[in-house]
């Protein structure tokens, strides 16, 4: 294998560096590896110390100039954001290049308009790195699940606040306390707003959904709550009660018959979800991700492993990276695309109205502690058709006390047009938590 292909990276943070250790040690690598050879790098800032060595001639400040250099093959982008990340890939697609990036807040909201292009071009556009860090897991919902009708996808698919719920859980600490343990050890950023509140697992379930389910949605709708008002006491009582607490990303399809030409309806949330000890993705913890597919005929299948970080996302960039190397140094053309490799949409999806979503409720009520209380609780949901599957009660003071209910799954809406009455009881003083559970 002596034919070279000249590679062009974008980016030389956390990822770009993990990309560029990788491929400058192929000893005991696959032989592909050292028929890459990263030509140019684009950095923000020419003169700033690196902690890798790299040959400075190599490096511009203008990643335009790589994306429009004819030597470069393929580029890989790893500036992460919207802009300019959208406007290099689709310039590098125009361009004839194909294209590989860890991007999920880019293919979240424009993967179709980047798919579509990529096809026209004749070119691929490879994101394995985009979710679960170093977790195989696009590339086996395209190609090794293929055969297969998916019925759902449920994440952990976020690092930094598994992280967070897990130390939580650990040693009984506050949010705040853990979030700031989490930054001093770099797990968390300084502004972690796109991880805490959830947002990054939206991102990265949108793409999942789009695979599993053949359609995008529209990514600034999917339900996202995160975790920043957990408390402690939630995590408590679910402990009690046999749960953990995860920030899950589902995506499922609400009406399984339906046929391949019909839009189909999804429910997709992220929110902080009630795991049962026995699930499987209740033993997740740290910063680690796993996501479990659920399909037909094949059951359930779990992927697991480091969701972030430097090694195993470079290392989900590098498969990428050898997948279209590997098909370049075979077909001379490019232009007969493997079907299963190149992503497309082959059917329409929407979200459906979260009221429509079927659930488990977990619910914190604070109230008098008069005689009948549970019995007026109790006679709401039965009206409303919600079945309950335990309540128990905690003594909070010699006055007041705190009830915790777990229903049966039921439509969301029942649930929340009985929250609205129950919290209209003289004996109701609020509902201080509600979530869902599995
Ligand atoms: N910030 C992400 C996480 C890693 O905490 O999982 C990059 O996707």
């Amino acid at each position: 294998m002596n034919q070279i292909i000249d590679i062009g990276l974008l980016g030389l943070g956390t990822v770009g560096s993990g990309v560029v250790n990788i491929i400058n040690s192929p000893k005991g690598r696959h032989p592909l590896v050292s028929s890459i050879n990263i030509a140019r790098i684009a950095v923000k800032d020419l003169n700033r110390p690196r902690s890798i060595k790299v040959d400075s001639s190599i490096l511009t400040d203008d990643p335009f100039e790589i994306v429009n250099d004819s030597k470069i093959k393929l580029i890989v982008e790893a500036i992460g954001g919207i802009e300019p990340a959208r406007s290099l890939i689709l310039s590098a697609i125009k361009s004839g290049k194909s294209v590989v990036t860890a991007n999920k807040a880019v293919i979240a909201r424009y993967g179709k308009e980047i798919s579509d292009a990529a096809n026209a071009a004749g070119v691929y556009v490879l994101i394995e790195a985009a979710v679960g860090g170093g977790i195989p897991i696009i590339e086996p919902l395209k190609q090794s699940l293929g055969g297969n009708r998916i019925n759902k996808v449920t994440g952990i698919i976020n690092g930094t606040t598994n992280y967070i719920l897990s130390q939580m859980t650990k040693e009984g600490a506050n949010y705040n306390d853990v979030l700031k343990e989490a930054q001093s050890l770099g797990y968390a950023e300084a502004n972690p707003s796109a991880d805490v509140d959830g947002h990054d697992a939206a991102d990265k379930i949108a793409i999942l959904s789009g695979l599993a389910f053949g359609g995008p949605i529209n990514r600034e709708s999917i339900p996202t709550k995160g975790i920043s008002n957990l408390q402690s006491i939630d995590i408590n009582y679910a402990h009690q009660l046999g749960y953990e607490i995860k920030l899950l990303a589902i995506a499922q399809h609400l009406y399984e018959n339906s046929t391949v030409n019909e839009s189909i309806p999804l429910a997709l949330r992220v929110e902080p979800t009630l795991v049962p000890n026995e699930h499987p993705l209740s033993v997740v913890n740290g910063v680690n991700n796993a996501i479990l597919i659920e399909g037909e005929p094949i059951g359930e299948v779990m992927f697991y492993g480091p969701g972030a970080g430097a090694g195993p996302t470079a290392s989900a960039v590098v498969a990428d990276i050898l997948n279209i190397a590997g098909i370049s140094l075979t077909n001379e053309t490019e232009k007969s695309l493997d079907p299963l490799l190149s992503a497309c949409s082959w059917r329409n999806c929407y979200l459906a109205n979260p009221r429509d979503m079927p659930q488990k409720s977990y619910i914190r009520l604070i109230t008098r502690d008069t005689p009948g209380v549970i019995g007026s609780i109790g006679n709401i949901f039965g009206q409303s058709q919600v079945s309950i599957q335990s309540i128990v009660q905690f003594d909070l003071t010699n006055s007041e006390a705190e009830i915790i209910v777990i229903t049966h799954k039921v439509i969301k809406g029942k649930i929340s047009d009985s929250l609205a009455k129950i919290e209209e009881l003289k004996e109701v003083i609020k509902i201080a938590a509600h979530f869902s559970c599995l």
